[in-house]
């Protein structure tokens, strides 16, 4: 039997004169590319963007060549319109551009990161995301932090069990469509629901489900609120929000006596030297030890933090931490504090 290699150049051939006599593409351009034509290459991605000037993916195309190439102006430039177009894709108003296109640039390159995702973008991201949310976490991403908030919350308190106590008035930061309050609603006396995104409360709304709810920032509204809370829940929010130390600082006087704030963070997997880091995911990613001492500097001892898989992005697992914290002063007496591995 003949092991005779196929003709590769052959098929190479064939393709390439195929590919010659195609209108311009992608393809045809990448080909130049990796075949060692830098300048017919970028002729050909500026033939291609003269038609087609805001496709991203053409572009981000033209960037890998323009890097590969060494062309670092260009590369740059072509960066800068790609965030332009996305800004302007996400509908963001020119008073926001600017800092939404710092943010978006900080999850690529690594530059300093804000401290927290700008207003405008959650909104305007989550306004977007609002009528297929649901179905989205729950078939495709496998979205677990309400109920693993809910485990963490049951296993430090009888009454998430069902053990007979009063039901509780609980705060949901970042409350979505709702996915925690529903999880959640048989033990609230009260629920509010804060969130920044108008598109989210609105679809919220729909289902009924909260007692009252706000369109705010959350550390805005913990700031002004009069209320106290038996629970805060904040589940897969802190991805939105690098610097925590405002939001805990803030929650101590919404928390009732004996009062707990339960939350997710993702984790910084290797640490981050600010205790957070802005990844190319656009959330940001804590180091458990830092949202420790951040919850101490608040007076919040932390009472429960368990590894946990929160959901799936293109199928693997996003490893995080389910905190829980009470009032330093109310956790003394029960012995609480190590508050498990993280
Ligand atoms: C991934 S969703 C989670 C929603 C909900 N907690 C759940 O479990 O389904 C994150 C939500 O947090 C909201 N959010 C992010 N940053 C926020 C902020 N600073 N203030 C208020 N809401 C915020 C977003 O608008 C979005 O609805």
């Amino acid at each position: 039997m003949s092991h005779r290699n196929p003709d590769w150049r052959g098929v190479l051939a064939r393709f390439d004169a195929a590919a010659a006599a195609q209108p311009p593409s992608v393809l045809a351009a990448e080909l130049l590319s990796a075949r060692g034509h830098p300048e017919e290459a970028v002729a050909a991605f500026r033939d291609l963007l003269e038609t087609r000037p805001a496709d991203r993916r053409l572009l981000r195309a033209f960037v890998l060549h323009l890097a590969r190439a060494g062309r670092s102006a260009e590369c740059e430039e072509v960066r800068r319109q790609i965030l332009e177009l996305e800004v302007s894709e996400l509908g963001i108003g020119p008073g926001d551009a600017e800092s939404v296109g710092g943010f978006l640039r900080a999850s690529e390159d690594g530059s300093a990161a804000p401290r927290a995702a700008p207003r405008a973008y959650v909104a305007r991201i989550f306004d977007g995301y609002a009528e297929r949310f649901d179905l989205h976490l729950e078939a495709t991403l496998r979205y677990e932090a309400p109920a693993l908030l809910f485990e963490a919350v049951a296993a430090s308190d009888g009454a998430a069990r069902g053990d007979g106590a009063s039901p509780w008035s609980v705060l949901d930061l970042g409350c979505g469509t709702g996915l925690t309050g529903t999880r959640f609603r048989h033990l609230a006396r009260r629920l509010v629901g804060v969130d920044l995104s108008p598109g989210m409360i609105r679809k919220t709304a729909e289902k009924g489900l909260y007692d009252e709810l706000a369109v705010s920032d959350i550390t805005d509204y913990l700031r002004g609120c009069r209320e106290r809370f038996d629970l805060v829940l904040a589940a897969d929010v802190l991805g939105y929000v690098g610097d925590l130390e405002p939001l805990l600082s803030a929650s101590p006087p919404v928390l009732a006596p004996g009062g707990r704030f339960a939350f997710t963070i993702e984790e910084a997997a290797g640490g981050a030297p600010d205790g957070y880091v802005l990844c190319a995911t656009r959330r940001y990613r804590h180091d458990p030890g830092y949202v420790r001492r951040a919850a101490l500097n608040a007076g919040l001892a932390v009472s429960c933090a368990r590894h946990a898989v929160l959901r799936h992005e293109g199928g693997l697992p996003v490893a995080g931490v389910v905190f829980v914290l009470e009032h330093a002063t109310a956790s003394r007496g029960r012995g609480a504090g190590a508050g498990g591995p993280a």
